[in-house]
């Protein structure tokens, strides 16, 4: 018995792939477009991390549309971000509670906006970027003492 073939969405380097991705997690552009939208409208609201990113960001639409374009990139492989999140993560204010906050309103968002299976997979990607962007922050203030959270200067 054939399936009808998945539509789609998002436009991607790896078409097949990309469509195997979206069928097994029930994740498309939509549902990570919702994730995305709602999940910073949580962190923007938070007396912890919304200062962080209010001082930071100007333009919150081009903001949100990178970050559907990078969560494409992790989930799907559509290859549609070509950032660097490390370098816009080095000079932050921030320690690992940040980051565990940071995933725990991931995962709530998560668990609000996709099938179980793709909140699964999205969490466990958060996770690991999360802890990669913390040993690299924490590396690099350990090399260039005062240029992050430890020399409690934020500039
Ligand atoms: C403590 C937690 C975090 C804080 C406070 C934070 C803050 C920020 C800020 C302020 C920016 C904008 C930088 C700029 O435009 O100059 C940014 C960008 C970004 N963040 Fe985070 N972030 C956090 C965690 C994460 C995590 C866990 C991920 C991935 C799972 C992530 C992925 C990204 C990406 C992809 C960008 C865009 C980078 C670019 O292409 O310019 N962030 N973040």
């Amino acid at each position: 018995m054939s399936q009808p073939a998945p539509i789609v969405s998002a436009q991607s380097v790896r078409p097949d792939m990309t469509a195997e991705l979206m069928a097994k997690t029930g994740l498309d552009d939509d549902v990570l477009t919702a994730l995305v939208h709602q999940f910073y409208g949580k962190v923007r609201a938070d007396p912890m991390l919304g200062p962080v990113f209010e001082e930071r960001i100007a333009d919150w639409d081009a903001h949100l549309a990178r970050m559907v374009a990078f969560w494409s990139s992790v989930a799907l492989m559509t290859g549609r971000y070509n950032g660097t999140p490390m370098r816009a993560h080095m000079n932050l204010p921030v320690t690992w509670a940040h980051f565990e906050h940071w995933l725990e309103l991931f995962r709530a968002t998560a668990a609000e906006t996709c099938t179980p299976e793709g909140a699964a997979y999205l969490i466990v990607r958060a996770e690991r970027i999360a802890r990669s962007l913390n040993m690299a922050i924490e590396g690099f203030s350990a090399l260039i003492p005062g240029a992050t959270r430890e020399g409690g200067d934020e500039t």
